[in-house]
């Protein structure tokens, strides 16, 4: 299913309501939550909606997407300390509803496994947001991933470490390595929504809701899942036939 909605702030407002209906009927459903810029508004519009009584989300729990390998814990832009400062203090929650890999294991390719089988343990993600990368990646699973891979360790595209070297003081602070949820690990969540504004990410939607299934492409396999909503402003739209 695509949505197209006028700018990225009713994007926000219909994923918010979407998520509010699922902690309705399932107060303690497990979200998965992805980080960067796209999602902010969706953060935003739950954080009020918790602040006016429209949403209790009070048992709510939170699952990572991804993390970088190596930064030092607390670092501001590890993802833990993100979804920490943007999605579960907001809303009121604890660490203890809170669930991510650990990118500073001794092991990492351990640690990728233990999340894996720490999801599944929870009972598997009931709504997994989603952004898309300029280069159609989802998670940081980036292009020619296995469409059937597990979490495990990834090394990004120096396209990806640009688009996000404006969360860092250079690019050289970028880490080069992350744990993300495998594409097979996604597919497994009982509802995607993937979100994406903007110009930017016109041509990757066109090409993952209207190319073939690729692993070229790992946003396209959302091709194969059930339940999967794609939400787009009229930008990111800009390309669709
Ligand atoms: C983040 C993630 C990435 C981003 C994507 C888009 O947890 O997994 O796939 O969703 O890189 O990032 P923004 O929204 O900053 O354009």
């Amino acid at each position: 299913e695509i949505v197209i909605v006028p700018d990225p702030a009713a994007a926000g407002e219909l994923i918010a309501a979407a998520i509010t209906d699922l902690l309705t009927d399932k107060p303690d459903a497990l979200l998965g939550v992805a980080t960067g810029s796209t999602p902010l508004p969706i953060y935003q519009s739950l954080a009020a909606r918790v602040g006016d009584g429209r949403l209790d989300a009070s048992r709510a729990r939170i699952c990572q997407l991804d993390e970088y390998v190596g930064l030092p814990a607390g670092h501001p832009e590890s993802y833990r300390s993100v979804v920490l400062r943007e999605v579960v203090e907001p809303l009121g929650l604890t660490e203890e509803s809170f669930l991510g890999p650990d990118g500073n294991a001794a092991d990492i390719a351990a640690a990728a496994t233990a999340y894996d089988r720490a999801l599944a343990e929870a009972g598997g993600v009931d709504l997994q947001l989603l952004g898309i990368g300029t280069d159609g990646h989802i998670g940081f699973n980036e292009p020619c991933s296995s469409l059937s891979s597990r979490t495990r360790i990834k090394t990004l595209t120096r396209q990806t470490r640009e688009d996000n070297a404006r969360f860092f003081d250079s690019l050289d602070e970028v880490p080069h390595h992350v744990i993300t949820q495998g594409i097979g690990t996604i597919l497994e969540a009982r509802h995607l929504v993937l979100l994406a504004t903007g110009e930017a990410k016109a041509e990757a939607v066109a090409l993952a809701v209207e190319g073939p299934l690729a692993a070229a492409v790992p946003a396209s396999a959302l091709q194969l899942h059930p339940h999967a909503t794609v939400v787009v402003d009229e930008a990111a739209a800009s390309k669709l036939k």
